[in-house]
């Protein structure tokens, strides 16, 4: 499973590339304005970033935006920015068209905002390359997320679509560890998440444990 970082923060973007390695980066409207840069400014900075790499970038269009032309007008001046971007398309019907258009034009895609294994099928169907169900916000609504991905996933591999998913929204290591095994191709999730999600206070213990055993042990 690829991991990709949620967020439009450049110095988080800078050390997850160099500490882990990053496989893409995700953004959304309001991880732009948190960035507390002009929009032009922070994706070209970011784009900056991935000079050089094949690591995707997602980058939503104006969500006020509900005319499929429109998107696909805002895509295209996207996609000319950096060819690592992918245009990020709220699931709708008129979101839905302008993924099969741009899509059509050689364009990749990222549907977002899925919260249905039908909504998934239709953005698959019109051709992205990525679908972004959000994990997180589902849960908090009570609904079961393993089971969502592990259909959509089912979904994908029974009708052979291309389009891989990332789990977005993602709140914790459990989270983590549900999408990994229902499927998930991708997952999104900000710095703070993964960074817990690398320690666990047993670790932590046993690390002192093995070094009060180390400095008891004569060296030679
Ligand atoms: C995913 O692509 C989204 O940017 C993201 O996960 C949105 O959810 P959040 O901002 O509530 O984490």
């Amino acid at each position: 499973m690829k991991l990709f970082l949620d967020s439009a923060i450049t110095d988080e973007i800078k050390h997850s590339l160099e500490y882990w390695d990053l496989d893409g980066l995700t953004t959304n409207p309001k991880h732009i304005n948190n960035s507390g840069k002009p929009f032009l400014k922070v994706i070209e900075e970011i784009a900056e970033l991935f000079t050089g790499t094949d690591k995707p970038v997602s980058v939503e269009v104006d969500p006020h935006i509900t005319d499929w032309e429109q998107i696909v007008e805002q895509g295209i001046q996207l996609s000319k920015m950096s060819p690592n971007f992918v245009v990020k398309v709220g699931a709708s019907e008129e979101g839905f068209k302008a993924i099969r258009e741009l899509t059509k034009q050689g364009i990749r895609t990222n549907a977002t905002l899925i919260f249905s294994v039908a909504q998934a099928w239709h953005a698959a169907r019109a051709g992205a390359y990525f679908l972004s169900p959000f994990i997180g916000w589902k849960e908090n609504y009570g609904d079961s997320t393993t089971e969502f991905i592990l259909e959509v996933a089912e979904m994908l591999e029974r009708h052979q679509y291309d389009s891989q998913i990332i789990a977005a929204a993602i709140r914790n290591a459990r989270q983590i560890a549900d999408v990994a095994l229902a499927g998930a191709h991708c997952v999104t999730a900000g710095l703070v998440v993964y960074q817990d999600s690398m320690q666990n206070p047993y670790t932590v213990h046993g690390e002192k444990v093995f070094q009060d055993a180390w400095d008891a042990t004569p060296k030679s």
